[in-house]
């Protein structure tokens, strides 16, 4: 009887622990999500499925981590520096993306760019 009390008072207590650690977690970790939707919404394009096809391989989770290309979460450049460089990629790291994607989709994942949490 003893042990069982001492048990489920444990239980309870290790689980209010991982939900509290759970809480803090996601509330510290900024996320691609509102700008996601702000951008898809504002420009009508399908910017989650343009953007995993064509920039996810290089750039991590949505933008929001480093992987063969730089985090853009926070980029320093500007909306119109942005739309240069996607339009005309980096030679050498970056392939250019006018002719692939068009204007409307480059300049759509750009104000997504920097709409991203970061930004100065
Ligand atoms: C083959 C890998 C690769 C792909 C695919 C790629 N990028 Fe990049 N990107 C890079 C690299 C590498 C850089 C850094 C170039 C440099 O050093 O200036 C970069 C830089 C950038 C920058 C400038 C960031 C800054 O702050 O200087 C933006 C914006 C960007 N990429 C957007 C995109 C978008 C949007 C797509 C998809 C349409 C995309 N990239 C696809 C590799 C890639």
């Amino acid at each position: 009887m003893e042990i069982k009390k001492i048990i489920s008072i444990w239980s309870i207590l290790v689980f209010s622990i991982l939900a509290i650690g759970n809480r803090f977690a996601t509330a510290e970790e900024p996320s691609h999500v509102e700008a996601m939707a702000a951008a898809t919404e504002k420009f009508k394009i399908n910017i989650k499925g343009t953007f995993a096809s064509n920039c996810s391989w290089c750039h991590g989770k949505f933008g929001m981590k480093a992987g063969k290309g730089p985090q853009l979460a926070g980029t320093e450049l500007t909306l119109e520096q942005t739309i240069e460089r996607i339009s005309n990629g980096k030679s050498g790291m970056m392939p250019p993306y006018l002719k692939v994607l068009g204007k409307e989709k480059v300049e759509a994942l750009a104000n997504y760019i920097k709409m991203l949490p970061g930004q100065k």
